[in-house]
């Protein structure tokens, strides 16, 4: 079964007038499917504008769909009784790590959630600790969290995602405000938690090297899903990329524009241990 699915999925946003008419409408989700099993690590990449966050949105239920229907764990994200169970079950992570933050005692705010579900003391408690200790929070769990780095903001924001055992997350660009050392922290965490705790894992994000490890990627443009593979595969279509604005890894690139300059470079090359690796076998290749 599909801990997430999206059956052709439209999201249009109105813009009323004054007296409510509707002035214009923007299709910012325009036919997406999406199917995600339970366990997966899997990117959404697109350039500004072409519709993540909308889609991001639907996967807790802060939008309902315009056509179509979305699943969470087999519930229709439409049927408000469903509500916090959605909720519940897909966490969202959002860019800004100040805005996220409750309490100002650390382990308060990682309890908020399963507090204001009218959980009992005891098993907040327990959560709380099982949740600091997973993202390696729990030595913070008496800071103020106005004193952290943004790096550990986020992860304290993801702690309290995990205190209400989510079956998914998913994360709307939660490195964009980071340090390269914040960005690392998280992704770091994200990957444990979904090889650790088995968490599906939904990440958007502009960084490609923050994607290289996924299961899968899924490529947006004007609402739309136009690639979808495994990384290598996705990062093989270089020009493709360009043309939607977006990268490709440095390092792909620079091993595609020597393949297209004639060097017999094997597969798309996805990190610097492969371009090391492919250079030595070029090297040896040429004194053999
Ligand atoms: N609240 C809103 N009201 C009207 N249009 C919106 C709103 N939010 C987003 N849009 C439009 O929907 C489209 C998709 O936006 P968004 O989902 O934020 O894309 P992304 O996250 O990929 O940058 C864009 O054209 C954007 O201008
Ligand atoms: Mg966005």
């Amino acid at each position: 079964m599909s801990i997430v699915k999206a059956k052709d999925l439209v999201y249009e946003y109105e813009r009323r007038d004054e007296e409510g008419n509707v002035e214009s409408i923007v299709r910012a989700i325009d036919g997406v499917q999406l199917d995600v099993a339970p366990g997966d690590f899997i990117a959404i990449l697109g350039h500004n504008g072409s519709g993540k966050s909308t889609l991001a949105k639907h996967l807790n239920a802060l939008l309902v769909p315009t056509e179509g229907t979305v699943w969470v764990d087999g519930m229709d994200t439409s049927d408000e009784s469903h509500l916090l169970d959605v909720r519940q079950r897909a966490g969202m992570v959002f860019q800004n790590p100040d805005n996220q933050i409750i309490a100002s005692i650390v382990e308060e705010d990682v309890g908020f959630g399963p507090e204001n579900i009218g959980m009992p003391t005891e098993e907040i408690w327990r959560r709380v600790e099982e949740s600091l200790k997973a993202v390696g929070m729990y030595e913070y769990r008496q800071h103020s969290p106005n004193r952290l780095s943004g790096g550990q903001k986020q992860r304290i924001a993801i702690a309290g995602i995990m205190a209400m055992r989510p079956k998914c997350i998913v994360l709307d660009e939660p490195t964009a405000m980071l340090d390269p050392v914040g960005r690392k922290e998280v992704l770091q965490t994200v990957r444990k938690l979904n090889r650790e705790e088995n968490v599906t894992v939904i990440l958007i994000t502009h960084y490609m090297d923050e994607v290289i490890e996924a299961d899968r990627i899924f490529v947006m443009d004007y609402g739309k899903i136009v690639m979808q593979g495994k990384p290598r595969e996705i990062f093989s279509h270089v020009e493709e990329l360009e043309q939607l604005r977006l990268d490709v890894p440095q390092v792909t690139k620079l091993a595609y524009e020597l393949k297209k300059a004639g060097m017999p470079i094997r597969d798309t090359i996805l990190n610097v241990d492969e371009f090391v690796e492919e250079m030595v076998w070029q090297m040896k290749g040429e004194t053999a």
